[in-house]
C-alpha cells in the first residue's frame, strides 16, 4: 500500500484553498451543502493577488499550499482559486500529488464550471456536445491569459464560442471591502459583452460570486450567470458519492479551521462578511 494511504484514518478533512479571502464564499456554499465534514480553509493572503503573478510563481505558491493542507490531514483539497486551477492544478496532480501523495486528491474548479453549462438538469445528465452557444468569462489577468476556459471548452463542446475578459480591478476592491466600487467597475467591464450575444457569463474567480446579483442586473435576463458557489458544492457531493475510498476516510465532526498567510487590520471583518458569520482567522507560516 502507498506510504500516504492510511485507510483507517477517518480524521481526514477537506482542504479548501484560495489565494485570498474570496474562496470563503465558495467555502460557505460547500459547508451549507455538506455540513458534516471537517474543513481547513487556507487563504494565501500574503501572496495575493495570484492573478498578477507568473505561471512559475503561481505553481510554486499553490504547490506549497496544497502540501500544507495535505499535512494538516486533508485527504482531499479543493483548489477553489481559478488562477491556481488554471496555471498549477494539472502539474500539481501529475508531478506532485500522484508521486508524493498518491492516496490524496486535489481537484479544481474550471472543468466543473464549464460542464455545468452543458449539463443543465433540463437536458438530463448528458453533456450537450452538439449545442452551439456563446459564453463570456471574466477572471484574473493570469486566468484569462492562460486561455484555460477556451482550452477546456473544446474538450467538452467544439461548436461553442467563448469570449474571455480579464477584470483585474475586482479582486483588490472586494478584498478591501469596497463593494460599491467593485460594482461600478464590473458594470464598465461587462459592456464588452453587450454586442456579443452571449448566453452564459462565467464568473471565473472565487471573489466574483459576491457580485452575482449585480452581474445579473447588468448583463440582463437573457444571459445565465454561472457562479461557482452554486456549482462546486454539488460537484463535490457527487465526487464523494463516486469515490467512497476518499469519502470513507473523512471525519464527520463538522470542524471548521480558517488559516491565512497574512493578516491585515480589516481581514477578520471581510472574512466574516464573506462567510456570513463571525469567524476567527489564524495566521500560519507555510
Ligand atoms: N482567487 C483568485 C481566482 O479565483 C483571484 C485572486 C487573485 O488574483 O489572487 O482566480
Amino acid at each position: 500500500m502507498a506510504k500516504n494511504m492510511n485507510v483507517k484514518n477517518v480524521r481526514s478533512k477537506i482542504g479548501i484553498f484560495d489565494s485570498g479571502l474570496g474562496g470563503l464564499i465558495i467555502a460557505k456554499a460547500i459547508f451549507s451543502k455538506l455540513p458534516k465534514y471537517s474543513y481547513v480553509y487556507l487563504g494565501d493572503t500574503k501572496n495575493l493577488p495570484y492573478g498578477e503573478k507568473s505561471a512559475k510563481q503561481i505553481y510554486s505558491y499553490t504547490r506549497r499550499a496544497v502540501e500544507f493542507l495535505f499535512k494538516q490531514d486533508c485527504q482531499l483539497v479543493i483548489v477553489a482559486c481559478n488562477t491556481a486551477s488554471a496555471l498549477a492544478l494539472r502539474k500539481i496532480q501529475t508531478d506532485f500529488q500522484q508521486k508524493k501523495y498518491p492516496g490524496h486528491r486535489v481537484l479544481g474548479v474550471v472543468v466543473p464550471t464549464l460542464e455545468s453549462i452543458f449539463r443543465q438538469p433540463s437536458f438530463g445528465s448528458q453533456i450537450r456536445t452538439n449545442w452551439k452557444t456563446k459564453i463570456g468569462v471574466i477572471g484574473t489577468k493570469a486566468t484569462i491569459a492562460s486561455h484555460i476556459y477556451k482550452k477546456e471548452l473544446v474538450k467538452i463542446n467544439r461548436g461553442s464560442k467563448i469570449y474571455e475578459l480579464a477584470t483585474p480591478n475586482l479582486v483588490p476592491l472586494i478584498e478591501s471591502n469596497s463593494l460599491q466600487k467593485a460594482k461600478i467597475s464590473l458594470e464598465l467591464y461587462l459592456r464588452v459583452f453587450q454586442k456579443k450575444g452571449i448566453e452564459s457569463l462565467v464568473l471565473g474567480c472565487t471573489h466574483y460570486p459576491i457580485l452575482k446579483t449585480s452581474a445579473k442586473r447588468i448583463i440582463g435576463k437573457s444571459v445565465t450567470v454561472i457562479s461557482q458557489d452554486e456549482i462546486i458544492p454539488a460537484k463535490l457531493a457527487s465526487y464523494l458519492t463516486r469515490h467512497p475510498e476518499i469519502a470513507g476516510q473523512l471525519s464527520k465532526n463538522g470542524e471548521r479551521i480558517f488559516r491565512v498567510t497574512d493578516i491585515k487590520p480589516d481581514f477578520q471583518k471581510v472574512a466574516s462578511r464573506l462567510i456570513g458569520k463571525k469567524i476567527k482567522l489564524r495566521l500560519v507560516k507555510i
